[in-house]
């Protein structure tokens, strides 16, 4: 035993090394904006046409698939893992604690029942949020992007990781180490956190920031006075209107740098969007995203292609149904 094991390590070292690269290299290679060129052409087409539909029935829309393409990729990768249902053995990811506002499922659903027709078992439920997730943008002002595609569906989705996303209470440290640990750095996560600008938030992932803050204070100091009157107004305690909250900022419905512009206002909504002022490390990108809409947009965009690339899997299966495995 004991001389076995200095003569095994370096080869099992050597081997796990030789197994990473390959993951490292296999990623890079097998996502491309050109993937469905040949087997689906209409496949982009068909996702922006019903993605278009749905915003025009509900505005919501474009906030919760922005939404929905985050949260899938920081859990398990971007593998459309929170799709799927929860069966009788398993609750799965979407059933989770932090579920309240993910509800665009049957847009998904829609434009996959529409690709199937089109050709089947082709475009991969994963691949069909990434796209939605940069229609929303640039149907709302943001920039546009070639998305890159490729990606196969996962298999396994469980509730009990959701507790693995970054919390509205997070602060900086906790928050740059969450992104960290998907190989994203301060400039995703200050790009990614401007998804904001189309969020709307129920007054639950920030009432403890008006109410009873802590024994000294009876709101959050790093909350503009006026603003805090104003969360105070819509989010009273008690509160008996469920659906009661805040826009994350003030032009939520077009995609813009405004998110920033109240950050440095002091009228962030969630403690996880003014701590990034509140530290040295992410208050200079915050202050420059807000003085320039373009530096941002470009931000932007380089960190949802990086978000995109978090955890993709080569093997695996294209769904049929995004709600089931194969
Ligand atoms: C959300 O999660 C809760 C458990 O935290 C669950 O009871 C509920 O069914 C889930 N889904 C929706 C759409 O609220
Ligand atoms: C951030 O939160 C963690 C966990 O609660 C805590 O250990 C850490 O001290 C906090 N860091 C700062 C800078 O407040
Ligand atoms: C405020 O919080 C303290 C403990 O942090 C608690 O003892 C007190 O009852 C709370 N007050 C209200 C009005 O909720
Ligand atoms: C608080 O908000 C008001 C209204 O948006 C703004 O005029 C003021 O400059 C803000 N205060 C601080 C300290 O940023």
């Amino acid at each position: 035993m004991a001389l076995s094991v200095p003569k095994a390590l370096p080869g099992v070292t050597l081997l796990v090394l030789q197994l990473l690269l390959a993951i490292v290299a296999l990623s890079r290679a097998s996502l491309n904006v050109h993937h469905y060129d040949q087997a689906c052409p209409r496949a982009e087409e068909i996702i922006l046409e019903t993605v278009r539909k749905a915003t025009r029935n509900d505005p919501k829309v474009p906030a919760r698939l922005l939404r929905m393409f985050f949260h899938d990729c920081f859990i398990r990768g971007c593998d459309a893992s929170l799709l799927l249902d929860s069966t009788p053995g398993n609750q799965a990811e979407k059933d989770g604690p932090p579920n309240i506002s993910v509800r665009a499922f049957y847009v998904i659903d829609e434009a996959k029942a529409k690709l199937e027709m089109a050709c089947p078992g082709t475009v991969s439920c994963a691949d069909i949020i990434a796209i939605a997730a940069r229609d929303v943008v640039s149907m709302t002002g943001g920039p546009y992007w070639e998305v890159l595609k490729g990606r196969k569906d996962g298999r396994v989705s469980k509730a009990s990781e959701t507790i693995n996303l970054p919390a509205p209470t997070f602060n900086v440290s906790q928050l740059i180490q969450s992104f960290a640990k998907r190989g994203l750095g301060l400039k995703e996560l200050v790009a990614v956190s401007g998804g904001h600008t189309l969020g709307f938030s129920h007054c639950s992932s920030f009432q403890a920031r008006i109410h009873n803050f802590s024994s000294t204070h009876d709101t959050d100091p790093s909350i503009n006075l006026s603003f805090a009157r104003e969360l105070k107004k819509k989010c009273p305690k008690p509160n008996k209107d469920r659906n009661a909250g805040q826009f994350l900022d003030r032009t939520a419905s077009t995609f813009d740098n405004d998110y920033y512009r109240r950050l440095m206002a002091g009228e962030g909504v969630f403690g996880s969007d003014q701590v990034l002022v509140g530290d040295h490390r992410t208050k200079w990108l915050v202050q420059s995203f807000s003085e320039d809409q373009g530096l941002f947009f470009k931000g932007f965009v380089a960190s949802m292609v990086n978000l995109g690339n978090v955890g993709v899997k080569e093997e695996g299966e294209v769904r049929r149904k995004c709600r089931l495995v194969n």
